[in-house]
Formats: C-alpha cells, sequence, structure tokens
C-alpha cells in the first residue's frame, strides 16, 4: 500500500509508539489524526498531523469520533488505556489486575467501532506486548491483557477479512514517555529490564513504528503478530 493521500488515524498516537507511528505515516504522505486524552503533551507536530481529544475509555465518544473522521484507511491503536498491575498473581490486588484490562476495553472500543469505518483494502494495526507469550515474573497482568488483544484480533481477522486486514505489533522494552524516571535512574531501569534480551538494550520507538508500518503497507499479511522486541521471546527471566 502507498501512504501517500491515505487517510489514518492513530489512537495513543501522541506519544512513544503511537507518535511515532503518526510520525512514519506523516513522512510516508498520509494523512494522520493522531488521538489521545490530552493531545496537546505532543507540542508541535509537522504538517499532515491533526490531534484530537479522546478517551478512548468513553465508549461514545469513540464511536463519534470514528464516525466523524469516516472514512479511514489506516487505523491504529496504542493507547495504553489506564494502568497496569505487576507483581506475583497471588499477591496481586485483583482491582488493580482488573483495571489492567483498560487497554483491551479501550482497544475494544476502537475495533468495534472502527471497523465498519475502515475503507476496503484498509487496515486496522493493535499493539500488544511481548509478555503475552514469554511471561517473566510479576507480568500476569500485561501477559494476560496482551494474549486477551492478541486473540481479539485473530477472531476479528476471520470476521473482517478479505474487505480490511487486521494485525499486532507486540514490542519488548522500548524507551517511551511510558517511564517517568529521568537520567542515570531510567538508565539502570532500562540495563536491568534488558540485561537478559538477546539484544539487550531498550528498543526505540521508532523500531516499532518501523515493524507498524510493515504490516500495515504489506496486503498479504492479515490475523498475526509481528514481534519488534529485541528477542525477547527466546529470553530466561
Ligand atoms: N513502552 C514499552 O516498553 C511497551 C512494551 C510493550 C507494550 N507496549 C504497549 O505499547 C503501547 C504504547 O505504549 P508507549 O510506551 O508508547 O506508551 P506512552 O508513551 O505512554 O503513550 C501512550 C499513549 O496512549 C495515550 N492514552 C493512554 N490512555 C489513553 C486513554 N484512556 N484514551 C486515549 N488515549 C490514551 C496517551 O496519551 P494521553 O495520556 O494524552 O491520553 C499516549 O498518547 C501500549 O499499548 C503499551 O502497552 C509498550
Amino acid at each position: 500500500m502507498d501512504l501517500s493521500g491515505k487517510k489514518a488515524v492513530v489512537f495513543g498516537g501522541t506519544s512513544g509508539i503511537g507518535l511515532a507511528t503518526t510520525l512514519l505515516l506523516a513522512e510516508g504522505g498520509a494523512e494522520v489524526t493522531a488521538i489521545s486524552r490530552e493531545p496537546k503533551k505532543a507540542g508541535t507536530l509537522p504538517n499532515g498531523i491533526t490531534t484530537r481529544a479522546c478517551d478512548v475509555l468513553d465508549r461514545g465518544a469513540v464511536e463519534a469520533v470514528l464516525e466523524e473522521l469516516s472514512p479511514i484507511d489506516i487505523l491504529v491503536t496504542a493507547a495504553t488505556g489506564g494502568k497496569r498491575a505487576f507483581g506475583p498473581f497471588l499477591e496481586m490486588d485483583l482491582d488493580g489486575y482488573k483495571a489492567s484490562f483498560d487497554k483491551l476495553w479501550g482497544y475494544a472500543n476502537v475495533v468495534r467501532y472502527g471497523a465498519m469505518h475502515v475503507s476496503d483494502g484498509g487496515s486496522i494495526t493493535l499493539v500488544s506486548g511481548a509478555p503475552a507469550r514469554n511471561c517473566l515474573p510479576g507480568q500476569v497482568a500485561l501477559s494476560s491483557v496482551g494474549n486477551a488483544v492478541e486473540a481479539m484480533m485473530r477472531a476479528v481477522a476471520r470476521e473482517v477479512a478479505p474487505r480490511i486486514r487486521i494485525n499486532a505489533v507486540s514490542p519488548g522494552t522500548i524507551d517511551t514517555p511510558m517511564v517517568i524516571l529521568k537520567g542515570t535512574e531510567r538508565e539502570e531501569l532500562y540495563r536491568q529490564m534488558t540485561t537478559n534480551n538477546l539484544i539487550p538494550r531498550a528498543g526505540m520507538a521508532d523500531e516499532v513504528a518501523q515493524g507498524i508500518l510493515f504490516v500495515i503497507k504489506n496486503n498479504f499479511v492479515t490475523g498475526t503478530t509481528v514481534d519488534v522486541d529485541g528477542g525477547w521471546l527466546l529470553r530466561e527471566p
């Protein structure tokens, strides 16, 4: 698919992986709407990018914004949705575990109310996460949600084929504003998190965005997950 003149909508497109995707899509000539709760945080963006405010957990608002932006050629969601719970399952606060699924509910809103507005030959891309298929200690919530996202993607792929395509891209540890630590604390956290990876460093948002662009542009790819994770799936805890 040639991106030139295509209409793209990126939920969570104002930070990290979503923002890197927004920038690559615009660079390729797409007209991009980047959506999040507080899009001003993205600062000044290049020409071809418009921002909109919308909470992915507000079903009515998601439905309305997608209807307004229809037709859409490229629909992406990378919106984290809310907080994530960490720690062993047998010690976990179950309200925290349940709240971690806000990511799934946000994605579900985007897919449920967005698929009908994706033009023939277009695509939907979801961002899952490497713990789905190699859950390290303390990552039960991330793993559960990631698996749910990928299961939803595969089920929907059958329903929307052959009119449109849907895929997931699964990042490993990526250096984004999701981590708020600065300076040496930040460097140390990423060092610890990635020391056992086959590629022992945090990935860059742009490296994940390149994977997202791959599934968007390749018309023979649907119902699958592309891993951009530094070899996470083969790492030991
Ligand atoms: N970074 C990693 O290491 C990593 C690893 C595996 C998977 N992932 C996944 O990759 C995706 C992107 O993560 P990231 O690291 O790029 O995070 P990020 O830099 O924190 O960006 C998250 C984006 O989502 C938006 N967002 C969050 N909640 C929202 C809501 N309720 N409604 C609308 N927009 C919302 C944020 O904007 P507002 O705050 O303005 O709403 C922001 O634009 C997430 O699904 C995450 O789980 C990340």
